[in-house]
């Protein structure tokens, strides 16, 4: 996707496309002012489900309050040792293998296990639940003929399994709280009013599914410029203070998240274009984080890039409510990489598989040896 945008970036940084009935915006301040003007692109974008994500504020403000405790950096700063620890079990299965997938072994299992963990779901039901978690984001089967919709009736099914399923936790937890986030999210009140089950039903699935892929491809993209890069690699063993930083560059440089939608609600200037209330608006983070009037060299992955103001966790009144979380995850799993296994490279005429998807930048599978 990267040299269409820059080609957009060029000569069409906003235009309209008749044939998706959509807005496109490429330029960096330009997404930027989107995300954050909520009166004029709302992110309303479907009436289907209560979810914070397509709220306005005020409605907004007043449900996020609800989790944002329980994700701020101290609150999330807590959970360190048990990541540390979650990442030594999944590492500890393959070090005496001298190789392994960095997705399905590491990348893929952490997120889960960590929300699990967060939300207090029982141990004994983990492996469901991560089947479950597994499913409602997976692409289409085509290597074993799966059409789109026999997809989406899976899907389905399984929402509803998790809904029934979460529905039982809830129930348990209201009998017995424990210190956990389901039994915050039962005890919290907006307006003075409690959340109804569906309310918290959408909550807990929220939590499930808006961390889960994106962590995931965060550490496989950070992989992937690693093993590009025999050199960042060497310099990062050498001084792990680094890490931080290349993990900065990476959600930067490969954002998990390629592209937002919002609608436009009245009729708005943005780069000398008018946007009509009612349209639809892509506004595409991967290209406003390579926009190269805002960043040097900006189709260049630099390990020490100060600063480094991108957008990949979004910008304004969503900001990723997920993002200590996701930047703890990643800052752990990639530190004990590397004191765990010797230096790593790909696996012999194996590539890394990409997600195909205009929406996401990730890897299906990323074999490598050590
Ligand atoms: C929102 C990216 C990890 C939970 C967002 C948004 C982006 C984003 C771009 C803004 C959406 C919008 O404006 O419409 C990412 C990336 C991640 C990541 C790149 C990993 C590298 C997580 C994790 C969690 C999480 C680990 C939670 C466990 C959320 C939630 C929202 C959100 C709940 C909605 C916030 C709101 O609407 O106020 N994320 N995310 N994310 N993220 Fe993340």
């Amino acid at each position: 996707p990267f040299h269409w945008h820059e080609e957009m970036r060029k000569n069409h940084p906003v235009r309209f496309d008749p044939q998706r009935n959509c807005w496109d915006v490429f330029l960096y301040n330009d997404v930027k002012r989107v995300l954050s003007d909520y009166e004029s692109f709302s992110s309303q974008t479907s009436l289907e489900q209560f979810s914070i994500v397509s709220m306005d504020p005020p409605k907004h403000r007043l449900y996020r309050s609800i989790v944002s405790k329980a994700f701020t950096p101290k609150a999330v700063n807590d959970f360190a040792p048990r990541i540390h620890h979650i990442t030594n079990e999944l590492l500890d299965e393959v070090t005496g293998k001298g190789e392994m997938d960095m997705i399905a072994d590491l990348a893929f299992p952490l997120p889960t296990i960590v929300i699990a963990e967060l939300l207090g779901v029982p141990k004994e039901d983990r492996e469901q639940f991560k089947q479950w978690s597994d499913e409602v984001v997976r692409g289409t089967d085509i290597a074993n003929g799966e059409t789109p919709e026999q997809l989406i009736k899976s899907q389905k099914q399984v929402t509803q399994e998790i809904f029934e399923y979460f529905t039982k936790v809830i129930e348990n937890k209201r009998r017995n709280p424990r210190n956990d986030l389901i039994s915050a999210l039962l005890a919290a009140k907006v307006e003075e009013q409690s959340l109804s089950l569906t309310e918290l039903l959408q909550f807990c699935f929220l939590l499930l599914v808006a961390g889960n892929e994106t962590t995931t491809n965060l550490i496989g993209n950070a992989m992937v410029c690693f093993l590009n890069n025999p050199d960042i690699q060497k310099q990062l063993r050498e001084d792990l203070t680094l890490l931080p930083g290349a993990i900065e560059e990476v959600l930067r440089y490969r954002s998990p998240i390629q592209s937002l939608i919002r609608v436009c609600v009245r009729d708005t200037e943005l780069s000398g274009q008018t946007v009509q209330a009612g349209q639809p608006v892509i506004v595409w983070i991967g290209s406003a984080n390579r926009d190269e009037t805002i960043f040097e060299q900006a189709n260049q992955y630099i390990l020490r890039r100060s600063p480094n103001r991108h957008i990949a966790f979004g910008n304004g009144p969503h900001f990723c409510l997920g993002a200590p979380l996701a930047r703890l995850e990643s800052n752990i799993a990639l530190r004990l990489v590397f004191e765990k296994l010797p230096f790593i490279s790909p696996k012999k005429g194996i590539k890394p598989n990409p997600v195909k998807d205009m929406l996401i930048h990730g890897y299906k599978s990323i074999p490598i040896a050590f």
